[in-house]
C-alpha cells in the first residue's frame, strides 16, 4: 500500500507489528517515531487496470492498480508528500478533499483552479501538512469524471498522545460508497456535454468497490463486514459516488455519529444515515452482546428529488458475526430506508449535527460578518449551437448549471498561477466580478421563470485576508428543485442555518446558531430550500466552491474565491513548487 519507507529501525518495526492496532494500519509502522510530527511519503502511480463488475470487464483508471484506491493515513500535524505519476492517456490531478491546505494551495489539486493537470508521462508531488483536523476525509481525482474510479480514504488520526473524544473503538473500517458504470464514465460525460442531454446514469452503487447481491452477477462481489459480538467498531463512511446522495442503514443496528468531514460532532444516534457526495463521517457501530443467528444487510440507495433520471438501485453489503465454527444460512435481515424523495427525513437528519464545541475542540464561529453573499444554486439551459441538434430541455437547448446564474467556464491556465503571477501577466483570463447576489432576483423556489438561460464566464470573488464571510446558498426550482452537496475547497465552514423555501433576510438570521453549529467542508443545500454558512478567510489562495455532483460540476455549478495574502510572512501563499504541471 505504501511504497516509500521513511527510515525507522527494523527492530522497532518488528516490535510494532506485534500489536493488533498496527495490523489495521500497517502504514503507521513506517512513520512512527518519538517526534510529534513526521513526514509520510506515498507514491501514486496512475495506471489502467482491468476490473469486472456486473459481468462487464473494462479498463479503469486506478492508483497503483487498486480499486478503490489505497488508504492514505496521517496523524494530525504530519506532513504528507505524495508523488503522483501519470501513466495513462488522460490528464489527471488529485484533490485531498477536505484538507485545509493552509498556505499550501498549490497542493489542493482541482484542475485549472490550483494547477494544470498532470499530463501523460508527467508527475507532480503534492506536499502539505495536516493542521487541526482529525477524522475521515478522502482523496479523489479532480479532472473531468475520473474520480469515478480514482478515489480512496484519507484517514487523519489524532496526534500520538491524544485520544478520541469517545471510547476507543475495537476496530476501524473504511466504508466507501461509489458508483459503477459499465460504460466509460469519460465517454458518458463527453457525450452528454455534446448533446446537451442529461448523462446516462451509473449501473450500480458500490460499497468498497463491490455492488453486492441485489445486482445481477454480483453475489461474489459483496462487501462483508465481519464482526465480533460486544464490540464497538468505527466505520469511516465516505460518499465517493459521482452524482448521488445516499441513505445508508444496517438492519437491526444503530449508528452513533461522532464526526463529520474531519471535525468532531456531538454524538447522536440514528438508524439511517444520509450522506452526500463529498461528505465523510465517522460512526460507531456497537455490535450485539451475543452471536445472533442471522446476518444483516447494510444497504445504501439514493435520495433524489430532481426531474431527471437517476440510478434507482440499491447496494448491499453484509454484516456478519463471525462465529468460529457455525455458519448462518438464513437470508440477511433487511433494514428499511426512507422513500427516495424523503426530504423531511434529510432535513431532520441534518438538523442533528452540532460541533462538539468542547474546551479542547471549540467552535470558532465568526460572530460578525464582514462580507455577506447570497448565491442561488441550480440548473438552467444554454442555447443549442447553430447547425446542431440538442437533446437538453425542450430538445432545443443544453442542460447547464450555475451559481447566481453564472455557469463557470474553466480557464486554460490554472487560476492560482494567473493570480500569483499577476505582476507578470496582467491580461488574465478571469474576471473578479462574480456577483454578491443574483442580478435578477426572482421567486427562487416558486414557479420558475420562463427564461432559464445561464450566462457563462470565469468570474471570481476577491476577498482580503481574514475577511469574515457569510454565504447563503439558495436552491432554485429551475428544471426541478434538487439538493446540491456544496463543497468549499481550502476551508471548513460553519453551517449556521438552513430552511425550506426562500431565505428570508429579516426573519432567518436571528435564528442562526452561532454557538455550536457543525463544521463541514460539504453541505447539502436542501432541495427547494437554503443553507447559510460562515467562514473566516484566513487561507490565501484560489479556492473552488462547487456542487459535488459531478454532472452539475461539469455543467458549471462552481465558482472560485480569491483570498488575498495577509501582511505578515505567515499569511502569504509561498511560490509554487518547481514541478507544478504546465498547461
Ligand atoms: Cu471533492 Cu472540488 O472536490
Amino acid at each position: 500500500m505504501i511504497t516509500t519507507v521513511p527510515s525507522s529501525s527494523a527492530l522497532f518495526v518488528a516490535f510494532l507489528f506485534a500489536t493488533t492496532f498496527l495490523c489495521s494500519f500497517p502504514e503507521l509502522v513506517l512513520a512512527t517515531s518519538k517526534h510529534a510530527s513526521v513526514t509520510r511519503h506515498y507514491k501514486f502511480d496512475i495506471k489502467l487496470r482491468n476490473v469486472t463488475r456486473l459481468c462487464h470487464s473494462k479498463g479503469i483508471v486506478t492508483v497503483n492498480g487498486k480499486f478503490p484506491g489505497p488508504r492514505v493515513v496521517a496523524r494530525e500535524g504530519d506532513r504528507l508528500v505524495v508523488k503522483v505519476v501519470n501513466h495513462v492517456p488522460n490528464n489527471v490531478s488529485i484533490h485531498w478533499h477536505g484538507v485545509r491546505q493552509l498556505q499550501s494551495g498549490w497542493a489542493d489539486g482541482p484542475s485549472y483552479i490550483t494547477q494544470c493537470p498532470i499530463q501523460t508521462g508527467q508527475s507532480y508531488v503534492y506536499n502539505f501538512t495536516i493542521v487541526g483536523q482529525r477524522g475521515t476525509l478522502f482523496w479523489h481525482a479532480h479532472f473531468s469524471w475520473l474520480r469515478a474510479t480514482l478515489y480512496g480514504p484519507l484517514i487523519l488520526l489524532p496526534r500520538r498522545n491524544e485520544s478520541y473524544p469517545f471510547r476507543k473503538p475495537y476496530k476501524e473500517v473504511p466504508i466507501l460508497f461509489g458508483e459503477w458504470w459499465n460504460a466509460d464514465p469519460e465517454a458518458v460525460i463527453a457525450q452528454a456535454l455534446q448533446t446537451g442531454a442529461g448523462p446516462n446514469v451509473s449501473d450500480a452503487y458500490t460499497i468498497n468497490g463491490l455492488p453486492g447481491p441485489l445486482y445481477n452477477c454480483s453475489n461474489n462481489d459483496t462487501y462483508r463486514l465481519k464482526v465480533k459480538p460486544g464490540k464497538t467498531y468505527l466505520l469511516r463512511l465516505i460518499n465517493a459516488a459521482l452524482n448521488d446522495e445516499l441513505f445508508f442503514s444496517i438492519a437491526n443496528h444503530t449508528l452513533v455519529t461522532v464526526e463529520a468531514d474531519a471535525s468532531y460532532v456531538k454524538p447522536f444516534e440514528s438508524e439511517i444515515i444520509v450522506i452526500g457526495p463529498g461528505q465523510t463521517s465517522n460512526v460507531l457501530l456497537k455490535t450485539k452482546p451475543e452471536y445472533p443467528n442471522t446476518t444483516f444487510f447494510m444497504l445504501a440507495r439514493p435520495y433524489f428529488t430532481g426531474m431527471g433520471t437517476f440510478d434507482n438501485s440499491t447496494v448491499a453489503g453484509i454484516l456478519e458475526y463471525k462465529k468460529p465454527l457455525n455458519t448462518v444460512n438464513t437470508p440477511p435481515l433487511k433494514p428499511s430506508l426512507p422513500a427516495i424523495n424523503d426530504t423531511s427525513y434529510v432535513a431532520n437528519f441534518s438538523s442533528k449535527f452540532f460541533s462538539l464545541n468542547s474546551a479542547k475542540y471549540p467552535a470558532k464561529v465568526p460572530q460578525k460578518v464582514d462580507k455577506s453573499f447570497f448565491f442561488t444554486v441550480g440548473l438552467g439551459t444554454s442555447p443549442c449551437p447553430k447547425n446542431q441538434t440538442c437533446q437538453g430541455p425542450n430538445n432545443s437547448s443544453k442542460f447547464a448549471a450555475s451559481m447566481n446564474n453564472i455557469s463557470f467556464a474553466l480557464p486554460s491556465i490554472a487560476l492560482l498561477q494567473q493570480h500569483f503571477f499577476r505582476h507578470a501577466n496582467n491580461n488574465g483570463s478571469y474576471t473578479t466580478d462574480f456577483p454578491a447576489m443574483p442580478l435578477m432576483p426572482f421567486n427562487y423556489t416558486g414557479t420558475p421563470p420562463n427564461n432559464t438561460r445561464v450566462s457563462n464566464g470565469t468570474k471570481t470573488v476577491v476577498i482580503p485576508f481574514n475577511t469574515s464571510v457569510q454565504v447563503v446558498l439558495q436552491d432554485t426550482s429551475i428544471l426541478g428543485a434538487e439538493s446540491h452537496p456544496l463543497h468549499l475547497h481550502g476551508y471548513n465552514f460553519y453551517v449556521v442555518g438552513q430552511g425550506s423555501g426562500n431565505f428570508n433576510p429579516n426573519t432567518d438570521p436571528p435564528k442562526f446558531n452561532l454557538v455550536d453549529p457543525v463544521e463541514r467542508n460539504t453541505v447539502g443545500v436542501p432541495s427547494g430550500g437554503w443553507v447559510a454558512i460562515r467562514f473566516l478567510a484566513d487561507n490565501p489562495g484560489v479556492w473552488l466552491m462547487h456542487c459535488h455532483f459531478d454532472v452539475h460540476l461539469s455543467w458549471g455549478l462552481r465558482m472560485a474565491w480569491i483570498v488575498e495574502d495577509g501582511k505578515l510572512p505567515n499569511q502569504k501563499l509561498p511560490p509554487p513548487p518547481a514541478d507544478l504541471p504546465k498547461c
